[in-house]
C-alpha cells in the first residue's frame, strides 16, 4: 500500500503511466519517477518519429456513451472539464512556456461530434442502452436520433443558434448502406489529438516534479529487482537496459501492449492484439477534399461498431483529416496477435511488432485491407483515387472483460502493481484515470475497485478471445499480409456498390465473442 512518503517508480509514459504519475503528484507525492525507452521528450509522442505505442497516436474518440457501463459513462464525462480546461491554458500560455510539441494553437480535445451508423435502420441494442442510460443521467440533450425527425429537429436548431456544420457532418456519412441507416450523433463527443494530449500531461507532471528517465538505455525496463525472504518475496527496484538499480517502494507497470511480457502473472488477464489502421494522405490541390473532411465540417464516425442487430459487420471508425491533411480509418472487426517465445519464461505469447520493432511490421493483414478498402469505396468514393498512403498495427492490451486492470500484483506484499488492459478504450480518460490509480495505490474503495481488480478468466470460459491462445487464426504468422500495391483501388476488385458491402462483411470472420460490444468502438 502506498502513502505520499513512499517512493513510487512508474514503467511505461502511456496514458496509464502518464495519468498516475500527475494524480501521485497532485496527491502530494514528492519521490515520483516514470521510466520509458521512448526519447518522449525529443519525439513529442510523434508517430512518425519512432513512437509505436498505443498512446503515440494522431487522434483518439472522445466519446461519453458507453452502452450500460455507466461507471464509464460517468468516468468519460468527469474528465470532460479538465480536457476542455487544458485547451483554454494552451491557447493563452506564450510559445516558449510550452513544451516541444505544442503550440498556443493547438487543441488536445475538439468536440466535433460523433456519428454512430448502425448496420440497419434500426437503432442497435447497444445504442439504444447508450441513450437509456444517457436519459437517465440529465445527458440526453447531446444526443440525435437519425431517423427520428424531431430529435433530429433539435439538431438543426442547434445549427441555427451555434453553427457547427451539423448537416455537413451527417451528410457526409450518408452513403452507408447506400442512405437510410439509423443511428445517432453525439454533440458532446470528439475526438482528441492523441500526440499532443500526452506532450501535455508529461510537462504537466514533469512541471509537478514527477521525474522522467528516458530513452533507450538509461528508460529502458530490464528486470524487477525481487527480494525473496521466508514471509514472501517483495519488489524493491527495477533495474534498467544500462545496468543502473533503482530503488521504490512500489513499482508500476504502465508498459501498454508490453505488460504482459514484463509480468507473467497476467497471462490469464491481459492479452496483446493489434488494431488495423490506415492513413490518407490528401493531396495539397484538393481543397475540396481539405474542406470536406475539415474538423469544422466532418464528425468523428463508426460504422457497424454496435451494429448488433445487422450483419456482424466488424467495426470500422475514422476522423476528419488533421492539420496536415491525413485522414485515419482503423478496423476493429478482427484483432490480430502476434506469439513469440518469451526469452526469459519461455513461454508463448502475444507481443507489439511494429514499424519501429526489431521484428518490423512491414504491411497488414490483407483481410484488413481488403475490408478498409470496401469501406472507403462504400462511405468516401471520392478517396479511391487516392488510396491508402500507410498502414499500421496500434497494439491494444485487451483484458478479458474490456475492463481495465488496476490493481496489486498478488503475493509481492503491495509492491508491485499493474495500471493496465486499456482494451482499445483508455484514451479519453487521460485527465482523470489516475485519480482512480491513486485510489488503488492506496487502497482506498471507490466505484472502479471492483471493475479493475485483479483477476483471471476460468479455465473453458470465453475470455475475449484471450482462451483461443496461439491457434485462433489471428496470429500475424498464420495470415497472409498485405502488399503495398493492395493499399490503391486501382484492381478490379474496388468497385463500389451493395455488393461489395456484403462481399466485405462475408469477409469478416466469425468474431470471438466480444464480452460487450460497446467496446469495441474505441
Ligand atoms: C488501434 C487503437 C485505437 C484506439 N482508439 C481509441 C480511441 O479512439 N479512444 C480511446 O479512448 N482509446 C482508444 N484506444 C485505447 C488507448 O489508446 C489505450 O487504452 C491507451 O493509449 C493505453 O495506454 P497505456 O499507457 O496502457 O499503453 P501505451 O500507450 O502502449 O504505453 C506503454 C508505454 O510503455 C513503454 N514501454 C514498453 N516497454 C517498456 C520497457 N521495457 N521499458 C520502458 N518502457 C516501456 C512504451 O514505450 C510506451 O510508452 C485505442 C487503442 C488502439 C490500439
Ligand atoms: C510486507 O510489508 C509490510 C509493511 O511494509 C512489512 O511489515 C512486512 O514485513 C512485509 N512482508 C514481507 C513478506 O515482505
Ligand atoms: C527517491 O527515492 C529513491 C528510492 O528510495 C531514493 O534513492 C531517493 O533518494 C529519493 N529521492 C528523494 C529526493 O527523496
Amino acid at each position: 500500500m502506498t502513502a505520499p512518503h513512499k517512493n513510487i517508480a512508474i514503467v511505461g509514459a502511456g496514458v496509464f503511466g502518464l495519468s498516475t504519475a500527475l494524480h501521485l503528484s497532485e496527491s502530494g507525492y514528492k519521490n515520483v519517477t516514470v521510466y520509458d525507452y521512448q526519447p518522449y521528450d525529443e519525439s513529442a509522442y510523434d508517430p512518425n518519429a519512432g513512437c509505436d505505442s498505443a498512446s503515440a497516436d494522431l487522434n483518439k474518440v472522445y466519446r461519453c456513451f458507453y452502452g450500460k457501463q455507466t461507471e464509464y459513462q460517468d468516468l468519460a464525462f468527469s474528465g470532460r472539464e479538465t480536457w476542455l480546461n487544458w485547451n483554454k491554458v494552451i491557447a493563452s500560455s506564450a510559445p516558449e512556456d510550452l513544451p516541444k510539441g505544442l503550440t498556443p494553437n493547438d487543441q488536445l480535445l475538439v468536440i466535433n461530434g460523433v456519428i454512430m451508423i448502425s448496420g440497419s435502420k434500426e437503432l442497435s441494442e447497444v445504442d439504444q442502452e447508450s441513450l437509456a442510460a444517457l436519459d437517465r443521467a440529465g445527458l440526453r440533450h447531446h444526443q440525435h436520433v437519425l431517423l427520428d425527425k424531431q430529435d433530429i429537429q433539435r439538431l438543426w436548431d442547434k445549427d441555427a443558434e451555434d453553427p457547427s456544420h451539423w448537416k455537413d457532418k451527417i451528410e457526409s456519412l450518408n452513403k452507408a448502406g447506400g442512405g437510410g441507416l439509423n443511428g445517432f450523433i453525439d454533440t458532446s463527443a470528439g475526438f482528441t489529438y492523441a500526440d499532443k494530449a500526452c506532450v501535455w500531461v508529461r510537462h504537466l507532471a514533469a512541471k509537478a516534479g514527477v521525474r522522467f528517465v528516458l530513452g533507450p538505455e538509461a528508460g529502458k525496463f530490464d528486470q524487477l529487482l525481487v527480494e525473496e525472504r521466508e514471509c514472501g518475496k517483495r519488489v524493491k527496484g527495477l533495474r534498467t537496459a544500462d545496468g543502473k538499480e533503482h530503488f521504490a517502494d512500489v513499482v508500476v507497470i504502465a508498459c501498454g501492449g508490453w505488460t504482459p511480457s514484463i509480468v507473467p502473472e497476467v497471462e490469464n488477464l491481459l492479452e496483446t492484439t493489434a488494431g488495423s489502421v490506415v492513413t490518407i494522405a490528401l493531396p495539397k490541390d484538393r481543397k475540396d477534399l481539405w474542406d470536406k473532411f475539415s474538423p469544422e465540417k466532418f464528425p468523428v464516425w463508426a460504422y457497424g461498431v454496435s451494429g448488433s442487430t445487422g450483419p456482424e459487420f466488424g467495426g470500422f471508425y475514422g476522423f476528419p483529416r488533421t492539420a496536415d491533411g491525413v485522414i485515419k480509418i482503423g478496423y476493429r472487426g478482427r484483432k490480430w496477435t502476434n506469439y513469440q517465445t518469451h526469452p526469459k519464461t519461455g513461454k508463448r505469447l502475444s507481443v507489439p511488432k511494429t514499424r519501429y520493432t526489431v521484428d518490423r511490421a512491414e504491411n497488414l493483414p490483407k483481410k484488413a485491407i481488403d475490408n478498409i478498402k470496401v469501406v472507403i469505396a462504400e462511405l468516401f468514393p471520392e478517396l479511391k483515387e487516392i488510396g491508402i498512403t500507410d498502414t499500421r498495427m496500434c497494439w491494444y492490451t485487451d483484458s478479458i472483460d474490456n475492463s481495465f486492470v488496476i490493481d496489486y500484483v498478488p503475493d509481492y506484499n503491495d509492491s508491485l502493481f499493474v495500471a493496465s488492459g486499456g482494451s482499445g478504450h483508455g484514451f479519453k480518460f487521460l485527465p482523470v484515470l489516475g485519480k482512480h490509480v491513486v485510489n488503488a495505490l492506496e487502497r482506498k474503495p471507490d466505484q472502479f475497485t471492483q471493475l479493475w481488480k485483479w483477476r483471471s478468466s476460468e479455465p473453458g470460459t470465453p475470455a475475449n478471445g484471450l482462451e483461443e491462445g496461439e491457434q485462433s487464426g489471428r496470429n500475424l504468422a498464420d495470415l497472409q499480409l498485405a502488399e503495398e500495391s493492395d493499399w490503391s483501388f486501382k484492381e478490379a476488385s474496388a468497385q463500389h456498390g451493395s455488393k461489395d458491402h456484403d462481399r466485405a462483411f462475408a469477409n469478416v470472420d466469425q468474431l470471438s465473442p466480444e464480452v460487450e460490444q460497446i467496446f469495441i468502438s474505441a
